[in-house]
């Protein structure tokens, strides 16, 4: 099939590089005129794990081609995909005009019948917009599909290839069974619905998401107040097949693009038909707690920050990924600069990136080793593998004094007990520090 895929971010790229590999002839369309010369060489502007191998096999097959929006026709497409980014906005809600310019252009551009897709996430109502733009600028028919994306970074190619669902809300069957068809490479089971219940899907599953990691963080945080372990407790959770054992990893709570924009914005949506979603409302804030949780521990250890060199190991929002969208560690470097430490940052890809986000006054090292001499207190903020496999001999050897703000768990409490090291992590009780043992 002849596809073309407009914007070339995360999901747009994958997309299209994995529509390719299932053998559709694919055709990746960006304003951003660098960013599609570096594509058409065969390489990828983000970090994900197999995708660049992916973009070169299907360049030289030729069944991707990337092209400047300028120079795109869209001549013989039978389906174009819509994965141009929905920004947030101050208030919370997304910024739709890249959208609804695509729409036009579309409009504009083709040439004979089409089926938009719209992978991008975007408010209830929006695919029915799109089709009125499109509507009132050609008398070309064309129907329009939402089919959002389930995938998450870092992981990407992979949960395009192995995902659970994939979902097509559309007005008429005819144009979901070629979504269908188109799809069944993949062999994942396929949901078909309204259009308008597509959209929700998308937005009802980050929010749930991002509910259970909330709530698994209250319940982390009790748990180092009673006295429990929260590895244990979401193990047992987790067992219960009704609970499910994914999303319920406590820590320093969700970042990334897409948590946190979506559920700003599902608020957003349900105050515009006057429902107060006192629930999300709740998950977000227990989240911008959780973020600030570590910077507290340590002021509780140290009782002042200033002049501390504080050593910040992973910067990325999760591991395998080079994206520091909404990543804990900004809000966490803020609030140690702020508290007057000094800061030496490390991240083994999201670096670069990082540069541009976190305060001026971060200082940034090339290696774990590094970022750690001399530091008198080491703050673990994404579960790269580099930094669990770390060991915990080095921290005593190379720290200036070896205590360690585990945000991620990424140590067995046993292997920090035999260590000595003063550890204190989320949950969990505190190991080699007299801190107030809660009475059971
Ligand atoms: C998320 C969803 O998982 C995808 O299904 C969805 O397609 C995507 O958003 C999107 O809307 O595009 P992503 O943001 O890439 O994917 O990453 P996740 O793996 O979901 O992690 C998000 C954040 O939650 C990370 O900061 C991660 O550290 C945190 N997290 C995740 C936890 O703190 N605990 C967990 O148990 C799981």
């Amino acid at each position: 099939m002849n596809i073309s895929v407009v914007g070339t971010g995360y999901v747009g790229l994958v997309t299209g590089v994995c529509l390719a590999e299932i053998g559709h002839h694919v055709t990746c369309v960006d304003v951003d005129e660098a960013k599609i010369a570096m594509l058409q060489q065969g390489k990828s502007p983000i970090y994900e794990p197999g995708l660049e191998e992916l973009m070169k096999s299907n360049l030289q097959k030729r069944n991707l081609v990337f092209q400047r929006y300028k120079d795109t026709s869209y001549e013989s497409v039978e389906v174009i995909y819509i994965s141009v980014g929905t920004p947030q906005q101050h208030d919370g809600t997304a910024d739709l005009s890249y959208i609804f310019q695509a729409a036009e252009d579309i409009a504009y551009k083709i040439t004979q019948p089409a089926i938009i897709v719209t992978k991008s996430t975007v408010p209830i109502g929006t695919n029915r917009k799109i089709k009125k733009i499109i509507k009132s600028k050609t008398s070309i028919p064309v129907d329009v599909v939402s089919n959002p994306e389930f995938l998450r970074e870092g992981s990407a190619i992979q949960d395009t290839f192995r995902g659970d669902r994939i979902v097509i809300g559309a007005d008429h069957p005819e144009a979901a069974s070629v979504i269908e068809d188109l799809n069944r490479p993949f062999g994942i089971p396929v949901f078909k619905t309204d259009i308008e219940s597509a959209e929700m899907i998308k937005y009802g599953s980050n929010a749930f998401l991002a509910t259970k990691i909330s709530f698994i963080n209250e319940i982390a945080n009790i748990c180092e107040k009673v006295g429990a372990d929260i590895e244990d407790v979401a193990k047992g959770m987790g067992m219960d097949q009704r609970i499910g054992n994914q999303f319920l990893k406590a820590g320093i709570g969700y970042g990334g693009s897409c948590f946190p924009k979506d559920t700003k914005a599902l608020v957003q949506i349900a105050g515009n038909v006057e429902h107060e979603f006192h629930l999300l409302k709740s998950v977000i804030e227990v989240n911008n707690q959780q973020q600030r949780l570590l910077v507290e521990k340590a002021k509780e250890r140290f009782g002042n920050l200033k002049g501390l060199r504080v050593a910040m190991l992973g910067l990325a929002f999760k591991p395998n990924t080079d994206d520091m969208r909404e990543a804990a560690s900004i809000v966490i470097a803020e609030e140690l600069v702020r508290e007057g430490a000094h800061v030496v940052a490390y991240d083994l890809i999201a670096i670069e990136n990082a540069r541009h986000v976190l305060p001026m006054e971060v200082e940034f090292k090339n290696s774990i080793e590094e970022a750690i001499t001399g530091a008198s207190a080491a703050f673990i903020l994404t579960e790269w593998d580099e930094i669990k496999n770390f060991p915990l001999n080095e921290y005593k050897e190379i720290m200036k004094t070896p205590i360690i703000f585990d945000g991620r768990n990424c140590y067995s409490i046993g292997d920090v007990e035999i260590s000595g090291i003063e550890y204190f992590s989320i949950g969990r009780k505190s190991i080699n520090h007299n801190m107030k043992v809660p009475s059971k």
